[in-house]
C-alpha cells in the first residue's frame, strides 16, 4: 500500500460506535492510513453503523447508495460497513449492498487490515467473529471530531441482558470488562491531551466485573468510579449506560462523594407498566424503579435523571400507556430519548411476540410522551433559574459569538456571556432564564 492512502469514517448510532470508530482509526492510522475529515479524496470510506432501530439501517442503506456515485468517479476507492448492522446482516448485506466491499464486526476490528487486503483483490470480503474476551485495551484510540474537551473511554463491551426487544446482545456479543489499569492509564492519557472531561462508556456500566493484577481485588463499577475519580482529580467523570436493576446504594454514595465524578445519571426506563417491563424482560418492575429513583433523589438531591422511554411494545394496551406517563410525571426526567419500538429480526420478541400495535397508535403514543416530557424538562430548567452551577466551557454558542455554551455537571447546556474565560475553562454560571433544552445565564465569581 502506497503511504498517501486516506480513510474516511463516518460513524451512526450510540456513544459506544463513537468510541469505537476511535479504536478503528488507530488500527488504520498503524497500517499508515492518514486521516481524512471528508470523503473527497479518501481511498477508503468506513461506515460504522447501529441496527438498534429499522430507520436506523434504513437511513445508512441510503447513505451507501449515495456513495456509489463517488465510488464511480474514483478508481480504487473502497466502502466498508463496520459495527452492528455489519454483524447482523453480514454477508447478506454485501449481495444486497454493491457498494460495500467489505463487513466487520465490532470486536473483529484487529481484522480490518486483512480483510481490506483481501477486497482490494476484488473479493468480497468480511470478518464478523463475535469474542468473549476483546476489549481493545491496549490500542491507543486516535481521537476524531472538533471536541478537544470532553471525550469517551470504554470500560466494557457487549451485553447480557437480552431485553426482549433489543438486538445488542446480538451484535456486540457477551459482557465483559476491561483491566482497571488500562482504563485509568486512558482517563490520563486523555487528560495529558488537554481533554477536562471522560465519559466511561459500556452498554451496561453497572455489570463491571474486574479482578486486579496487583491485589486481587474484584472491582465492581463502584469502586472503578472510584478509583477513576481518585487518579484524575481534576477531570470530570460521567458514564453511560446504567441498568436499574443493578444500579445500586453503594454506587450513589460515592457519586456523592466525589466532586469530579458527576451529578447525572441516565437511567432507562422503557416502561411505567410492570406488565409491559416484565414482556420486556427488563427484570425490574415499575415501583422498583421508583425505589431507585427515590434512592437517588435521597443520596445524590441534586442529581439530574435521564432516561429512554421506548412506546408501542407488543400488546402494550391505552392503561400500560397511561402508566408510562404517569411514571414520567412521578419521576421528573430531566431529559428522555423516546422511541417506538421498532421489530428487529432475531431478538426474542421477533421470535416469540406479535408486533401488534398499529403504527398510527405507536405514533400518537410517541407525540403523547415527547409533548409530556418537554413540559417536565421545562418545569426542570424553571426549577434552575436562580441556581449557580459549575460548568465546564465546551465552546462559542451557535447563535452567537458573544456567548459560549457548557455543561453543567447536572450535564444540562448552560449559555453565557463570554466575560474572561476560555473554552476549557470550569466557570461558575447563574441561570437566569431558561428554554425547554437550554438554561440561560451570566457569569458570578
Ligand atoms: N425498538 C425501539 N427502540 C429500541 N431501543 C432498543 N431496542 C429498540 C427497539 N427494538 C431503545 C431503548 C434503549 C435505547 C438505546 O434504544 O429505549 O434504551
Ligand atoms: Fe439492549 Fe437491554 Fe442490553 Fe440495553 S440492557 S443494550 S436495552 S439488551
Amino acid at each position: 500500500m502506497s503511504v498517501e492512502q486516506k480513510y474516511y469514517i463516518e460513524t451512526y448510532g450510540c456513544q459506544m460506535n463513537v468510541a469505537d470508530s476511535e479504536v478503528v482509526a488507530a488500527i488504520m492510522e498503524k497500517q499508515g492510513y492518514t486521516y481524512s475529515a471528508t470523503t473527497e479524496g479518501a481511498d477508503l470510506i468506513l461506515i460504522n453503523t447501529c441496527s438498534i432501530r429499522d430507520n436506523a439501517e434504513q437511513r445508512v442503506h441510503g447513505r451507501l447508495d449515495a456513495l456509489n456515485h463517488l465510488k464511480k468517479k474514483r478508481k480504487g476507492m473502497m466502502i466498508g460497513v463496520i459495527g452492528c448492522m455489519a454483524e447482523r446482516m453480514g454477508e447478506s448485506l454485501l449481495k444486497k449492498s454493491i457498494t460495500t466491499d467489505f463487513v466487520v464486526g465490532p470486536d473483529a476490528y484487529r481484522d480490518l487490515p486483512y480483510v481490506i487486503d483481501k477486497a482490494r483483490t476484488g473479493e468480497k470480503s468480511f470478518s464478523l467473529q463475535l469474542s468473549k474476551e476483546e476489549t481493545y485495551q491496549e490500542i491507543t484510540p486516535v481521537h476524531l471530531g472538533d471536541n478537544k474537551i470532553s471525550t469517551f473511554v470504554s470500560i466494557m463491551r457487549g451485553c447480557d441482558k437480552f431485553c426482549s426487544y433489543c438486538i445488542v446482545p446480538y451484535t456486540r456479543g457477551r459482557e465483559r470488562s476491561r483491566e482497571s489499569e488500562s482504563i485509568i492509564n486512558e482517563v490520563l492519557a486523555a487528560k495529558e491531551l488537554g481533554f477536562k472531561e471522560v465519559t466511561l462508556l459500556g452498554q451496561n456500566v453497572n455489570s463491571y466485573r474486574y479482578k486486579t493484577k496487583d491485589t486481587n481485588e474484584v472491582l465492581g463499577f463502584g469502586r472503578l468510579l472510584e478509583k477513576v475519580a481518585l487518579a484524575a482529580p481534576d477531570i470530570r467523570i460521567r458514564f453511560s449506560t446504567s441498568h436499574p436493576k443493578d444500579i445500586n446504594d453503594e454506587l450513589l454514595e460515592i457519586i456523592a462523594q466525589y466532586p469530579n465524578l458527576c451529578k447525572f445519571i441516565h437511567l432507562p426506563v422503557q416502561s411505567g407498566s410492570s406488565r409491559m417491563l416484565d414482556l420486556m424482560n427488563r427484570r425490574y418492575t415499575r415501583e422498583w424503579y421508583l425505589e431507585r429513583i427515590a434512592a437517588i433523589k435521597r443520596i445524590i438531591p441534586d442529581c439530574s435523571i435521564t432516561t429512554d422511554i421506548m412506546c408501542g411494545f407488543c400488546g402494550e394496551t391505552e392503561e400500560d400507556h397511561q402508566e408510562t406517563l404517569s411514571l414520567m410525571r412521578e419521576v421528573g426526567f430531566d431529559f428522555a430519548y423516546m422511541f417506538k419500538y421498532s421489530e428487529r429480526p432475531g431478538t426474542y420478541a421477533a421470535r416469540n411476540c406479535t408486533d401488534d400495535v398499529p403504527e398510527d397508535v405507536k405514533n400518537r403514543r410517541l407525540d403523547e410522551i415527547i409533548a409530556l416530557q418537554q413540559v417536565i424538562s421545562g418545569e426542570s430548567n424553571q426549577n434552575d433559574i436562580g441556581k449557580v452551577f459549575e460548568v465546564l466551557v465546551e465552546g462559542e454558542s451557535k447563535r452567537s459569538a458573544d456567548f459560549y455554551y457548557g455543561r453543567n455537571s447536572q450535564n444540562k447546556v448552560m449559555v453565557f456571556p463570554k466575560g474572561n474565560t476560555q473554552a476549557g475553562q470550569l466557570v461558575m454560571v447563574k441561570a437566569t432564564s431558561c428554554t425547554s433544552a437550554t438554561l440561560i445565564g451570566e457569569l458570578v465569581e
